[in-house]
């Protein structure tokens, strides 16, 4: 074998001038540090040139605002709907969902008898009194009263702004552990612009959370929260002021620290993609969830321990430029989202937003129960409404006295798993 192949490199090197590898490797490097300078002054002076700054500086923060005028209808919008002392009935029930209350009363689930309840509902007697705001389903947008009055226009003599549900529902969000995403994006821009034409002045899309061992997963957070932004900027594209739901779900039997905390990653993941989206939040609300044990927890939480939670996760999670958080029933008996509301409301310390109710169940079982799909008994639900109403309009500003509205199916749960509207 020839010697030169046994050397390692370091032998082969021993034959070179120390003195010449010496001088090599100082001119290598010299060159190496010269033309990393004069790259990286190239670079810093191509950048500072003005056109160039302001391009950079717009890929990360530049964006076209609202029209100031669109900016002062929305923020206006939301404002009245956050009327001292009132909130929102929630009755945007899907065709589905409803036909399920009228089934257990007896009724068939034609077109008719939705429109009929939903008259009941929106001819009550002083209903404006604690109620500034109705939220829709699609159909009932066109519907009547029984004397030819559209929907919209009875609301609005009423002074009671009508708004509309604008999600599509769930489905299953593929691989994951039994989580699920919110459908509807796609052709929400003509939609809103659609029911804009109707008389509607705002929207809302809901997005269920669920807690279980390994969720809500990073993939279902950001997924909702990019979700809710689309739907939000959608919405104030077309003048629609947008309700931003995201609820996590009574189901399950974790407790209440734990839905404190997946609430508070919930709303910071919602809020910055809002932001990220350009979304005006003074022309916004927040539809939340209350801080509670999950249904199957064992330890119970006071009103006071529930308001103290839901209150630390809000100020942790909503931008206080957010005018006012109108909360979801979940399930809840009628008094308890009644007496939860009034803690959180009588929770001393800092509290930038109005806190209010927007109830679909919690506002609407002891109507059901007693109206019991009867004509004869329709000024009756219609007092039962007014009970609830006036007990939330009061737990709005901290003043409801607890068990002063006895209603119909004021203690019963309106619980059930996987609940759909
Ligand atoms: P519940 O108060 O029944 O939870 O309804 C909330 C809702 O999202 C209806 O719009």
């Amino acid at each position: 074998m020839e010697q030169s192949t046994l050397m390692s490199p370091g032998q082969a090197l021993m034959g070179m001038d120390a003195k010449d590898r010496l001088v090599e490797e100082i001119l290598l490097l010299a060159l190496f540090l010269v033309s990393t300078a004069a790259n990286s002054l190239a670079l810093l002076v191509f950048c500072r040139r003005p056109g160039l700054r302001t391009i950079s500086n717009r890929m990360t923060t530049y964006f076209s605002r609202l029209d100031v005028q669109l900016q002062e209808e929305l923020k206006k919008t939301a404002e009245a709907i956050l009327a001292s002392g009132k909130g929102i009935l929630a009755v945007d029930e899907t065709n589905e969902g409803i036909g399920k209350l009228l089934k257990n009363v007896g009724l068939e689930n034609t077109e008719n008898n939705r429109r009929r309840y939903r008259e009941l509902l929106f001819t009550t007697p002083d209903l404006a009194e604690h109620i500034s705001a109705v939220i829709l389903y699609d159909e009932t947008v066109y519907q009547k009263t029984d004397d030819g009055t559209p929907f919209i226009e009875l609301l609005n003599k009423l002074n009671i702004i009508p708004g509309i549900k604008v999600d599509k529902d769930v489905t299953a969000l593929f691989l994951s552990e039994d989580e699920m995403t919110t459908q509807g994006l796609d052709d929400l821009g003509k939609r809103c612009a659609a029911y804009k034409k109707q008389g509607c002045r705002f929207a809302k899309w809901r997005c269920p959370v669920k807690i279980g061992l390994n969720t809500p997963s990073v993939r279902a957070i950001n997924d909702t929260a990019t979700i809710l932004a689309r739907y939000a900027s959608i919405c104030q594209s077309e003048g629609l002021v947008p309700i931003v739901e995201p609820d996590v779900l009574l189901d399950g039997d974790h407790d209440i620290e734990r839905a404190q905390k997946v609430t508070e990653v919930v709303l910071a993941a919602v809020y910055k993609a809002l932001n990220d989206h350009h979304v005006f939040l003074e022309g916004t609300l927040l539809k939340p969830n209350m801080v509670t044990p999950g249904q199957g927890c064992t330890k119970k939480s006071t009103p006071k321990e529930i308001a103290i939670a839901t209150r630390t996760a809000l100020l942790r999670g909503v931008p206080a430029a957010v005018p006012g958080i109108a909360f979801l029933s979940g399930g809840q008996t009628e008094e308890e989202a009644t007496l939860n509301l009034n803690e959180i409301n009588k929770v001393q310390g800092k509290k930038p937003w109005i806190l209010t109710f927007s109830y679909g169940r919690a506002l609407q079982a002891s109507v059901w129960q007693t109206w019991a799909g009867k004509d004869e008994n329709l000024v009756k639900a219609q007092k039962e409404l007014l009970k609830r109403t006036k007990a939330n309009g009061l737990a709005s500003l901290g003043n409801y006295e607890a068990g002063t509205a006895i209603s119909a199916a004021g203690d019963e749960t309106n619980y059930s798993a996987n609940y759909k509207y």
